[in-house]
C-alpha cells in the first residue's frame, strides 16, 4: 500500500510540468499535431504563436532538427493548420489565402 501511495505521488507530480496546455482547436490535422508535437513540449508552446506560414515552415524544420518527425505528407497540412489557427494577428501582415 505505500508503495502505491508512493508511487502515484511520483506520477502526480510528474504531471505538473508537462500539464496538457491549450487544447489544439478541431481539424483535419489536429490528432496528427498533437501526436508529432506534443512529446516534448505541451500545447500551449503552439497556441501562443502568431506566425506567417514561412515562420511556421522554419519552425518545423527547427521541431525536425530537435527530433520531432513531420512526414512529407503530412508537412502542407500541418503548415495549413498551423497558419489557420496560429497565422499572424489581424492587421499585421497580408493574409496570404
Ligand atoms: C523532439 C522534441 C520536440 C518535438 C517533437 C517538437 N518540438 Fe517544438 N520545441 C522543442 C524544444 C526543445 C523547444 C524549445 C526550443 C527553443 O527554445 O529554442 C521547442 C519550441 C517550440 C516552439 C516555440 C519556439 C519559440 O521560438 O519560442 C514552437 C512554436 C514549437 N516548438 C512547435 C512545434 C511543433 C509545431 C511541433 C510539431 C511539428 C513540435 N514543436 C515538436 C522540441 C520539440
Amino acid at each position: 500500500m505505500a508503495i502505491f501511495l508512493f508511487a502515484s505521488f511520483i506520477l502526480a507530480s510528474a504531471q505538473g510540468p508537462s500539464a496538457p496546455g491549450k487544447p489544439l482547436p478541431p481539424g483535419p490535422m489536429q490528432a496528427r499535431v498533437k501526436a508529432a508535437c506534443t512529446s516534448c513540449h505541451n500545447t500551449t508552446r503552439i497556441t501562443e504563436q502568431h506566425m506567417t506560414r514561412e515562420q511556421w515552415s522554419t519552425q518545423l524544420e527547427k521541431m525536425e532538427g530537435l527530433g520531432a518527425v513531420i512526414p512529407d505528407e503530412d508537412r502542407e497540412g500541418f503548415l495549413n493548420y498551423l497558419t489557420k489557427n496560429f497565422g499572424p494577428t489581424k492587421g499585421a501582415g497580408k493574409k496570404t489565402n
